[in-house]
């Protein structure tokens, strides 16, 4: 008898340690550019709120968190039962996957974008089929439109879509969604919305009453600098939120991750982001050229977020080695001709 199912046996362990990893890391000289932590840190308020709660360390959580669901509800203008917590918005990929994706269907999503829409599929051994994105590496609705099936149950579409920062509109959107079966759940991953500022960014919330197969993801990793907390939000309709409450382990968001929460609801870093942009590595060019000896131009033919795409292997390898010098960490992503570097 085999010890774990085939889909296990094929899966390989988490990232292993890194060198810099732990408390050391901010004094380690390398770059973390791999994933897309807010530089400026959290806000002050949020560590006050973190501090006082860990001297109540001795207390399990609120399993329900109902204060922060209540504190986020208030903030999106949705009732408290629509509202999802987990340990991360990474864990709301996975617990919807293990809600409701049954033997026999699938997850549907666009290659290159954030892996753990596949990781999710693989570690409850569902079928994941994924849409080329298009040549620019945006993700491409009508390829996976055509992908579409009785057996889609999950559609998963980061926007802005990470590592490649670009971004679906509203009109683009709409049609996509008159076009999924009501009984599939699409969900918008929005992780990155408060730095999407591109005209026609479509209101995820606001569809949610011509759409209700939307499901809508956020997180604290991001805007709100608490990714080491591990708290993540969503927003469904109340059935789909009681089918996730009932599988999710209690207590997955302890008691720190929780008063952080409540305390970064209460305001977002507005006034942060602008700063936040300008640090974004969108600006591949100027961080490209500093990471070469002669100034130069690397014409890559898009660089957004933390995606720096190349033309060629060659420009690729090229890029590997200058990053070196600074020394910077840096996941390559996909591969073949169509090669890109996820800084
Ligand atoms: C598309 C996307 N969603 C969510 C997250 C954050 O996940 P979490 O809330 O688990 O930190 C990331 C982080 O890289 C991401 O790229």
């Amino acid at each position: 008898m085999p010890l774990v199912p085939p889909y296990v046996a094929a899966l390989s362990a988490a990232a292993p340690a890194r060198a810099g990893e732990g408390p050391a890391r901010d004094a380690a000289p390398v770059a973390w550019l791999d994933a897309n932590e807010n530089a400026l840190g959290p806000s002050p308020r949020a560590v006050e709120a973190a501090r006082e709660a860990a001297a109540r360390a001795h207390r399990y959580p609120d399993a329900s968190a109902a204060a922060l669901r209540a504190a986020l509800a208030a903030k999106l203008g949705v009732e408290p039962r629509e509202v999802l917590v987990g340990n991360g918005s990474s864990e709301l990929v996975e617990l919807l996957v293990r809600t409701f994706v049954l033997d026999g269907e699938d997850v549907l999503t666009s290659a290159q974008t954030w892996p753990a829409y596949r990781l999710a599929a693989q570690v409850h051994g569902r079928k994941l089929v994924e849409a080329p994105m298009k040549a620019r590496h945006g993700v491409d609705l009508e390829a996976i439109k055509k992908l579409l099936s009785r057996r889609t149950k999950l559609v998963f579409l980061a926007n802005p879509d990470s590592p490649t920062g670009t971004c679906l509109l509203e009109a683009e959107l709409t049609p996509f969604l008159d076009a999924v079966p009501k009984d599939t759940l699409v969900v918008l991953d929005e992780a990155y919305v408060e730095f999407a500022d591109a005209p026609g960014f479509p209101d995820a919330l606001a569809l949610r009453r011509r759409y209700p197969n939307l499901v809508v993801l956020r997180t604290f990793s991001k805007v709100h600098g608490l990714a080491g907390l591990r708290v993540g939000y969503g927003v469904a309709r109340p059935d789909v939120a009681d089918y996730i409450e009932r599988v999710r382990p209690p207590h997955d968001v302890n008691a720190i991750a929780q008063a952080a929460g409540v305390a970064a609801t209460s305001r977002t870093p507005i006034a942060r982001i602008p700063m936040m942009r300008r640090m974004d590595p969108s600006r591949g060019q100027r961080i490209t050229n500093s990471q070469s000896r002669r100034p130069r131009r690397v014409p890559h033919p898009w660089a957004s977020s933390d995606h720096i795409g190349f033309k060629s292997r060659r420009q690729r390898s090229s890029m590997g080695r200058s990053s070196a010098r600074i020394p910077s960490l840096v996941t390559p992503s996909g591969g073949g001709d169509s090669c890109a570097s996820r800084l």
